[in-house]
């Protein structure tokens, strides 16, 4: 049951960010979150059927693995440009002092997203004709207990290949931790 708290963890990142208000936030910085909130607007979609409410289906996860490589790498990056701090932002002031782990979580996202994408075919670790596929699973519990901190360091960082061989819940879980990671040390835990 390797998945229920990482489910967890992403419908609290996606979720409880999303319901809170933009604080009158003009220009580049609303232009990030806008692009923040399409991602947990995709997360929401998929998440219902990452816990069995709602039938699995391949390409409602397909299209969420396309809006958050969409606003990876530097679709991300360019719009936390130095300076862009401070109220109303959630910004912390260590993106740009750590700017390159920063971008390396931008990046991991795209190249998490796109192996999800292709992940989305495997169907969900529970479901028939993915036994073969448990391997993967399991091993992605052993990288969770690992934590957020080691995978910044970059160790455990995989390949696009390699989620995309991943049970779809695997892969969708692999991904949503890479936004709690970058949440985590990045984002200042307003209200
Ligand atoms: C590389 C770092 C990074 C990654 C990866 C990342 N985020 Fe964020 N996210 C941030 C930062 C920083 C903020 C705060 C932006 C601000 O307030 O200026 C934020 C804010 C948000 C918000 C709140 C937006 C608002 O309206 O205030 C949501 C929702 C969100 N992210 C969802 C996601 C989801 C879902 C993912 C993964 C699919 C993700 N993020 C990946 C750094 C990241």
């Amino acid at each position: 049951m390797y998945r229920t708290p990482l489910i967890a963890a992403v419908v609290a990142t996606g979720l409880a960010a999303g319901a809170l208000a933009h604080g009158g936030a003009t220009g580049i910085v609303k232009e990030r979150m806008d692009a923040m909130d399409a991602m947990g607007d995709a997360v929401k979609s998929v998440t219902p059927m990452m816990s069995g409410a709602a039938p699995y289906d391949a390409e409602t996860l397909r299209a969420a693995a396309r809006t958050f490589r969409e606003h990876s790498g530097e679709a991300m990056t360019t719009l936390f440009p130095e300076g862009s701090g401070g109220k109303p932002s959630e910004a912390k002031e260590t993106i740009w002092s750590d700017w390159e782990d920063f971008a390396a979580l931008a990046e991991q996202l795209g190249r998490y997203a796109e192996g999800l994408e292709a992940a989305a075919d495997n169907g969900l670790a529970g479901s028939a004709g993915t036994g073969a596929m448990m391997g993967g699973g399991g091993m992605m519990g052993g990288d969770g207990t690992t934590g957020g901190g080691a995978m910044m360091g970059g160790g455990a960082m995989m390949s696009a290949e390699h989620i995309a061989e991943m049970p779809a819940d695997a892969a969708f879980a692999m991904t949503a931790q890479v936004c709690s990671s970058c949440h985590e040390r990045f984002r200042t835990k307003a209200n």
